[in-house]
Parts: structure tokens; C-alpha cells; sequence
């Protein structure tokens, strides 16, 4: 049982503290994440880019995200877990989204879940939320609509578009979502949306006058190099150190100064 709780989001909002997120696939990150002191991890469909090297996230399943969720409350013993409900898990009706739901806090042992949409899922908020399921909405760019939206493009840059997300985070906050994910959304419009509310805003692109921020693990620590959104600051290059450790052990071996005496068994 994680200690951090959808109260304690709550709390860090009505404090003005800052709550800080990452997202994290399996247990030596998650591990490492959770020893830094973030506040939550969300087991993020983006495990697909990220760890199984797809184009997008449209084709992960529950079951690849109840296996990593898996290994990530494992290792987690403070930050509060979240778990994503990946493409068609949930849009086909309430009932299986209700189902899907409960299957991340019952065989992942996370805390709550994460669902892209607004109005749309108005009602599987309000389903799972009776059904003492916590929900995180996100909106903005919702990377499952990409077909939609024609690529990862930022969201409410018009003042219709804008006036929509606000009416949607308005929408997610009264079906009872515990918190709302704004992504890749003007920076203004992320400080009406974090200020209007009373639930957390939690943004990964959306400006600094959110909430909360979330990043891509991999994004923060140069592990993913396709690509690189302008919102990721990246604080590491793990990619390179691992590559040039590598590249040592190679070398070390092929002139024969691996293994020495101190690796070795008499
Ligand atoms: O899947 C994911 O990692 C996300 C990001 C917005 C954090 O949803």
C-alpha cells in the first residue's frame, strides 16, 4: 500500500505545493523514481513508444499494462501508482471500462487510474468514481486521438478551442475525476484551467502555472531518442553513459582485460 493518496494531492493543491510526477514501465526505474521522492507514478501507455518501440500507443493492451503496472507497485512504497487505460479499453462502453478499471487496482495494485478524454467520458468517471476507483482525466492532446488530430499537435491555441477544454476540465472536475492531465496546451490557458479548478492540474506541456508536472521518464533521462518535445527538459543522458559502458566492456574483453584476478575464482 503506496502512502501517497488521492488526499494528499488534494492537500499539496489547497497548499499551492507543487505535486510532481514521471511516468515509470518496470521495477528498477520505478525503484529509482520512487527514491527520488516523486509524488506519483503513472504506468503510462507510452510504454509503448518508450519501452516496446511502436509507432504510437494505439496498439497496447490491458494486459502489457497490468504486467508493467505489476512490476512497478512492486518496487514503488511511497509515490501513489497510477495506471493508463490504453486504446479501446475503455471507449466501447462503461461496462468494460469499469472492468478494465478494476483490473489496475486489483491484479496491479495501483491506486487509481487515467483516462484521456472530457465530456466523452463524463460518465465512465462518474461509474468508476461510485465505484471507488479513482480517476485522473486528461485532455489537451490526447495522444490515442491522433488520427483525429492529425498528429501530436498543441491543443486550445484558438479562443473556441480554448473555451471547450476549459467547459471539459469543468465537466471531469463534476463527474468526480480526482485530478486533470492537461497536455500540450498553451501556457495561459493551463493557468485559467489549474486556477479554475479545485481538483490538481497536473501538466506535461501545458506551462508552468499548473499544479503539478508530469514527464516521460525516458524523455527526463535521454533514454528515448526519436524524437523530443519541445515541454521535456532532458536532465540525463543515459543513453550515452550506458553506451559508452558498453562499448568498455567490449573493448575489455576482445584485449583481454576482462575478466582480471578480481573477477575470477581460484
Ligand atoms: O502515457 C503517458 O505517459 C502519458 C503522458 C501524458 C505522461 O499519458
Amino acid at each position: 500500500m503506496s502512502n501517497i493518496t488521492i488526499h494528499d494531492f488534494l492537500k499539496k493543491k489547497k497548499e499551492g505545493k507543487k505535486i510532481t510526477m514521471l511516468t515509470a514501465y518496470d521495477y528498477p526505474f520505478a525503484r529509482i523514481v520512487d527514491e527520488a521522492g516523486i509524488d506519483a507514478v503513472l504506468v503510462g501507455d507510452s510504454l509503448g513508444m518508450v519501452v516496446q518501440g511502436l509507432e504510437n500507443t494505439l496498439p497496447v493492451t490491458m494486459d502489457e499494462m497490468i504486467y508493467h503496472t505489476k512490476m512497478v507497485t512492486r518496487a514503488v512504497k511511497n509515490a501513489m501508482v497510477i495506471g493508463d487505460m490504453p486504446f479501446m479499453s475503455y471507449q466501447a462502453s462503461i461496462e468494460e471500462a469499469l472492468k478494465n478499471a478494476g483490473r489496475f487496482l486489483k491484479e496491479g495494485g495501483a491506486s487509481a487510474v487515467k483516462m484521456e478524454g472530457g465530456a466523452e467520458i463524463a460518465g465512465h468517471i462518474r461509474a468508476m468514481t461510485k465505484s471507488d476507483i479513482p480517476v485522473m482525466a486528461h485532455i489537451g492532446l490526447t495522444p490515442q486521438s491522433i488520427h483525429r488530430m492529425g498528429g501530436y499537435k498543441v491543443q486550445g491555441k484558438t479562443e473556441e478551442a480554448a473555451m471547450k477544454l476549459i467547459e471539459e476540465a469543468h465537466i471531469v472536475e463534476d463527474a468526480g475525476a480526482f485530478s486533470l492531465l492537461l497536455e500540450a496546451i498553451p501556457m495561459g490557458l493551463g493557468k485559467i484551467i489549474s486556477e479554475e479548478l479545485s481538483i490538481p492540474a497536473i501538466g506535461i506541456g501545458a506551462g508552468p502555472h499548473c499544479d503539478g508536472q508530469i514527464l516521460v521518464l525516458h524523455d527526463v533521462i535521454g533514454l528515448f531518442e526519436r524524437f523530443v518535445p519541445k515541454f521535456v527538459k532532458q536532465y540525463a543522458n543515459v543513453k550515452e553513459d550506458a553506451l559508452k559502458a558498453i562499448k568498455t566492456f567490449k573493448e575489455e574483453i576482445e584485449r583481454g582485460a576482462f575478466p582480471s584476478d578480481e573477477q575470477s575464482f581460484r
